[in-house]
Formats: structure tokens, C-alpha cells, sequence
């Protein structure tokens, strides 16, 4: 191939794997309620992230009893050397039990707050599962590889996402073909759902 020809498919390659950037014409902003942004897509207020300082919160002791996780983490479908994506991980609540199912596999623990990235990255120092890596991921990119991950979770994080559409298209691109997205949220908002 001459040279010319290569400068060509490296430009394609990369254009064609770069997520599409945000496209705001999709959102509509209106006035924000108590906790939303005021930003709407598909009829639905964008929630606050919550911040890191919450990060207690989630690894509340009544979290399992309440929400019961443990039924969750054990119904996933996952073989022992999956990669998963833990989109929104905040402390790596689902990421550490997730990383034991997973021995041969790992867990790509993505946030858009390095602050919780660091907490997961202390867990691991202090003898937590060593095969959960840290992915800092942005408002519209998870930053993950293309066809590389075999299941998605996304708990209690889909309604903060600031451009769900931009993150849908770069989750879809990651998962491998037949991979699986599993997406978890607590207050029922849709109303032809
Ligand atoms: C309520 S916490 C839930 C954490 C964890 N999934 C759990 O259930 O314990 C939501 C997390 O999603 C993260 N987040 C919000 N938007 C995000 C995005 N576009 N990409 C990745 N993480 C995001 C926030 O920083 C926060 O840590």
C-alpha cells in the first residue's frame, strides 16, 4: 500500500472509532426542579451527579437489605472470564463483588469523578480484588474500548448522565457482539412505560 494510501485508513480507522460528539439539538433546557439540571431528553429531567462527598452513602450498612444487591450481584449473567463495565461506579459497591465472579476476567470501573476513582483505587490497596482497573470516563464517553466488554452495568447512574445519547452510542460501540447491558434505576419515571 503506498504511503498515501496508509495515511488514509489511519485517518478513517480513527475517525471511525471516535464516539459522536454531544449534540445538543437532542436536549431541551428547561427550568430545573429540585433535583434535576432542568436538562430533558426523551421527557426526562437530567438528574444532579451526585457528588463524591455522598460516597458513604453508598456503601451504607442497610444498602443490601434495602435494595437487595446481593440478589443482583448473584443474577447476573457472567462467566468467570468476563470484562465488564461498571459504568458510574461510584465506591466500586457492584465492581469488587462482580470482580470475584470474574477471576480470569476483570472489571473496568468507570467514573466521571476522579475523586471516586480514588477511593476504588484505595480499595484495591488495601487488599480489595486486583483485577478492577479505573477508567476515567467524560459527561459523553465511558472511554472504553470498542467490542471489548462482555457485560455493562449501570446502577442508580443512567438518569445522572448529562448526554444519555452520546453515552448509549459509545456504550453499544464497547460491548461485544451478543454483549449484555444491564441497567438498574430505582424510581420509576417513564410514563408510558
Ligand atoms: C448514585 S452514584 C451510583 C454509584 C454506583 N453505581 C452504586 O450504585 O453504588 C452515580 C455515579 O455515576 C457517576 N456518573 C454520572 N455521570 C456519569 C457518566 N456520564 N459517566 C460515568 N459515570 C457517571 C457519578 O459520578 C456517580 O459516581
Amino acid at each position: 500500500m503506498r504511503p498515501l494510501h496508509l495515511l488514509g485508513l489511519a485517518i478513517f480507522l480513527t475517525w471511525s472509532v471516535q464516539p459522536a460528539a454531544a449534540d445538543e439539538s437532542y436536549y431541551q433546557q428547561g427550568k430545573p426542579t429540585r433535583d434535576g439540571i432542568g436538562k430533558v431528553y426523551m421527557d426526562r429531567e437530567i438528574s444532579y451527579v451526585m457528588g463524591h462527598l455522598g460516597a458513604g452513602w453508598l456503601e451504607r450498612p442497610d444498602r443490601e437489605r434495602e435494595e437487595r444487591t446481593d440478589l443482583l450481584i448473584e443474577n447476573l449473567p457472567l462467566e468467570y472470564d468476563d470484562v465488564i463495565a461498571d459504568i458510574g461506579a461510584g465506591t466500586g459497591y457492584f465492581s469488587f463483588p462482580m470482580a470475584e465472579r470474574v477471576p480470569d476476567g476483570k472489571v473496568l470501573a468507570v467514573d466521571i469523578q476522579p475523586e471516586m476513582l480514588d477511593i476504588i483505587a484505595r480499595r484495591i490497596e488495601a487488599g480489595a480484588p486486583a483485577n478492577v482497573e479505573t477508567l476515567l470516563g467524560t459527561e459523553t464517553d465511558p472511554n472504553l474500548p470498542d467490542a471489548a466488554v462482555d457485560l455493562i452495568l449501570i446502577v442508580d447512574a443512567y438518569h445522572e448522565f448529562s448526554y444519555p445519547r452520546e453515552m448509549g452510542e459509545a456504550m453499544a460501540a464497547a460491548l461485544k457482539p451478543g454483549g449484555t447491558l444491564v441497567l438498574i434505576e430505582y424510581r420509576g419515571e417513564d410514563r408510558r412505560a
